[in-house]
């Protein structure tokens, strides 16, 4: 049982890449299942600070082979940006080291357009998407229009089909009083980059069953996370993706036999980018102390998009429920050295809703907006921990928080972050 499925246990940037960086060493494979340029994955290498949107943060070790999986949403114009960018960097980028699965959906520049238009369109209701085209790309392939990255592998039809959708969507951009796209543009870009990416594509369901059948090890890098997802998120404040466990599988086309550990990461505190409930948000001082200045890389704005991340305590409520959804084997907890310095901390442990005591998310936002938390408080710690590798040079404040969260959520936590070099943690 040779994979690992690697998912985000709150509302995306756990820290999965600087995770997945750190699995990846005993991985033979790493794939992303799910989402697209969405995502932003950091990992920090001797100081190098890596962001990865694409392409799976394993890249970065040498033995490794990358897999886009069928499940992604693929913008060929930025891949081939993001190919560049590590390429220049001296990362090792060729076609033997990254696959692209020809079942992939591609996203277009009509698609990018669309979700901006969207968005205006949603007024105050606007969801805070990224505006990377990923909703109307999932879109586009449910409603069994969409163009797979397969069909780059012959630029006649994949210009035919591509003006299509252009010509389509602008037909809904300029109902909606927004400006059409100039199709000779558009259609140029994207098949400059669909002509680079060729050497890419491969069938990687085969692939990878074929690899796991030699006895690979297959690290699958989820994006996103689990309140995130559009099933299981705070719909309709999702994205249009499955990020957790099962999409998985569904996301790179091999059985629930292969899988022997789920690993959830979550950040010892929360955030969220966007709009949607978050019952443990704070604001004011405390907030900004979460948050950070910007000075440092880790601090809260977002990796993607730049927006300055919302910020809280703690909630259980919600890693309680990420792991019952996604079934996790253990939990790593990454930025215990952002907490150093408060005197006391809180963890939500349930909600109260409407005088009724909650211990898993309700289902519907109009609720989740009326819960309060029910805080629980623990002592904090002042020491810096940022250089701590073992157990015993963590202040007892530190481990008894992270065994409070552990309980909890009732999944075991063997790892914790204490900065975002790649040595930066320690085993409990
Ligand atoms: P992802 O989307 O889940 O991969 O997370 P992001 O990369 O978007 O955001 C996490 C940020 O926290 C990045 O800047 C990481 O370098 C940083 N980071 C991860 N783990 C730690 C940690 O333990 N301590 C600190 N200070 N930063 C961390
Ligand atoms: P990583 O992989 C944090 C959020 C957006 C928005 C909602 C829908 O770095 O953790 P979309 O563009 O997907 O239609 O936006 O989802 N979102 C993320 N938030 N981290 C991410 O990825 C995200 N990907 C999407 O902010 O609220
Ligand atoms: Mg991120």
């Amino acid at each position: 049982m040779p994979a690992t499925i690697l998912v985000g246990a709150q509302w995306g940037d756990e820290g999965k890449g600087r995770v997945a960086d750190w699995l990846a060493a005993e991985s033979d494979v790493v794939a992303r299942f799910a989402g697209g340029d969405n995502a932003g994955h950091t990992v920090v290498v001797g100081g190098a600070v890596v962001k990865l949107h694409l392409v799976p943060s394993g890249i970065l070790h040498s033995h490794v082979t990358c897999v886009l999986g069928n499940g992604m949403v693929i913008n060929p114009i930025n891949l081939v940006k993001e190919i560049d960018r590590l390429a220049a960097m001296g990362v090792n980028i060729s076609p033997s080291r990254l696959h692209i699965s020809t079942k992939a959906h591609l996203i277009t520049p009509a698609h990018v357009a669309l979700d901006g238009a969207a968005e205006k369109a949603r007024g105050d209701q606007a969801i805070g998407t990224t505006l990377r085209g990923i909703g109307p790309a999932y879109m586009d392939k449910t409603a069994r229009h969409g163009i797979r990255a397969g069909q780059m592998a012959n630029l006649e039809e994949f210009g035919d089909a591509l003006q299509r959708a252009i010509e389509q969507a602008n037909k809904i951009l300029i109902a909606q009083g927004a400006e059409p796209l100039d199709a000779t543009q558009a259609t140029g870009e994207s098949m400059d980059a669909a002509a680079r990416l060729q050497p890419y594509l491969r069938d990687t369901t085969l692939y990878l069953n074929e690899r796991l059948k030699a006895g690979a090890r297959v690290l699958c890098e989820g994006a996103q996370g689990t309140l995130l997802d559009v099933d299981h998120g705070d719909y309709p404040f999702v994205t249009s993706s499955s990020p957790t466990a099962g999409g998985a599988l569904t996301g790179l086309g091999f059985g629930p036999r292969q899988v022997d550990q789920v690993v959830g990461v979550a950040k010892c505190f929360s955030t969220r980018v966007g709009s949607g409930p978050m019952p443990t948000e704070l604001e004011g001082e405390l907030a900004n102390w979460l948050r950070g200045t910007g000075e440092n890389f880790w601090d809260e704005f977002g990796t993607t998009t730049g927006r300055p991340r919302r910020c809280g305590w703690l909630d259980a409520v919600v890693l309680r429920y990420a792991a019952q959804v996604n079934g996790f084997s253990e939990l790593v907890l990454t930025k215990l050295d952002v907490l150093s310095g408060l005197n006391e901390l809180k963890i939500a442990i349930a909600y109260e809703i409407d005088g009724k005591r909650h211990d898993f998310p309700p289902s519907t936002v109009s609720e989740l907006e009326r819960a309060q938390p029910v805080y629980e408080t623990l002592p904090g710690w002042r020491d810096n921990i940022s250089r701590a590798r073992r157990s015993d040079e963590l202040p007892q404040a530190t481990l008894d928080y992270v065994h409070r969260i552990s309980q909890l959520c009732e999944t075991p936590i063997r790892t914790i972050s204490v900065g975002p070099e790649r040595d930066q943690l320690v085993e409990l």
